[in-house]
């Protein structure tokens, strides 16, 4: 039985936040302060989430996306992988700061990873430390490079601009897609973030991105899912992709695919949900399979038609990315 919402969308992608912790605090995620962790024993037990995404692999699932937090930093997440991998995942991605890719890339690929996508803000260390708030570039750029040369592809290189940080960036980023081949993505700034520093002028338009390298290089569309969120370009010139990922000047929302279970066992039917739906009650409770799957069916036939980042009187969801998982 597929995943169906009321506006006719069918779910088939699936992203699991492992952890909240995370060993970054980037400012365009994290608070300045440290936030206070979940309890240990809040979160799902990989158990947990390994009967959840058999419930919703039989509901349809294709895709499914492992993250945080930072899901490397959760002990045991390679025999995760390899669960969802026995399980039948035919897409198998992870979205990682990268930190710790390079030495964990080949684990990963023997637990089955498909692809993977590692965060990048900024191509200056020392630029990438204010945004990041760690000293970790070396090991980052270490941990594109093990993926590149790894059987893991796509690789997929996100960076979230934030106009007067690293908004000037966007031709070096180009640059780097066209050195090495990478799949470069753009991020339009979402307001997701914990101190709440988000603003639309901070917002740097996908399409401003475009112009940009399309001044230096000739860009070619390539086709791309309705339901996917970039959209992409090859360099007619030379090998690389860019991807631009526009929610809010371009909301994606009307061909939307995706659902999401927090580290602490909340459903989410959308990024900006303004509530969660517990699954943990029914987890630890004695509801059956097929409970769990009714009690999923309804909450998604009722997913948000889209984000109201545009509307007037939008607020802030009080979840941060951190907690949501990207
Ligand atoms: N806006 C846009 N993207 C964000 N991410 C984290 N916070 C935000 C935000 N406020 C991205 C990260 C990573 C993915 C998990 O989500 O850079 O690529
Ligand atoms: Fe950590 Fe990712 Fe948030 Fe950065 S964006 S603080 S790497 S969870």
């Amino acid at each position: 039985m597929p995943l169906l919402d009321k506006f006719g969308r069918q779910i088939t992608d699936l992203r699991i936040s492992v952890t909240d912790r995370c060993n970054f605090r980037c400012v365009y995620c994290r608070s300045a302060d440290p936030e206070n962790y979940r309890p240990v024993d809040e979160l799902l037990q990989w158990d947990e989430l390994e009967r959840l995404a058999r419930v919703l692999l039989a509901l349809g699932i294709r895709k499914v996306r492992v993250t945080g937090g930072e899901p490397m930093v959760r002990p045991g997440v390679e025999e995760f992988i390899a669960r969802l991998k026995k399980l039948g995942v035919q897409d198998l991605s992870m979205t990682t700061n990268g930190q710790l890719v390079a030495e964990r890339c080949h684990a990963l690929i023997a637990a089955g990873l498909d692809r993977i996508n590692i965060s990048l803000d900024s191509l200056d260390p020392e630029k990438f430390e204010r945004i990041t708030r760690t000293r970790k570039f070396a090991s980052v750029m270490a941990g594109i490079q093990a993926a590149q040369a790894s059987s893991l592809r796509p690789v997929k290189v996100n960076a979230v601009l934030v106009r007067g940080i690293n908004d000037d960036e966007v031709e070096a980023f180009a640059r780097l897609a066209r050195e090495t081949g990478i799949s470069m993505r753009f991020i339009e700034f979402m307001p997701l973030d914990a101190d709440r520093h988000w603003s639309r002028d901070l917002v740097v338009p996908a399409a401003e991105v475009k112009r940009r390298i399309e001044a230096l290089w000739e860009l070619v569309p390539i086709a791309h899912e309705r339901s996917e969120t970039a959209r992409k370009f090859a360099f007619a010139d030379s090998p690389g992709e860019i991807g631009l990922i526009a929610p809010v000047t371009q909301p994606f929302c009307g061909f939307c695919s995706r659902i999401r279970i927090t580290a602490d066992g909340k459903m989410r039917t959308c990024l900006f949900s303004s509530e969660d739906h517990d699954l943990k009650p029914l987890l630890r409770g004695n509801a059956s399979d097929q409970q769990l799957a009714a009690f999923i069916e309804e909450r998604v036939m009722e997913k948000e038609e889209g984000h109201r980042i545009n509307e007037p009187g939008f607020a802030q969801p009080s979840r941060t990315m951190v907690y949501i998982g990207g």
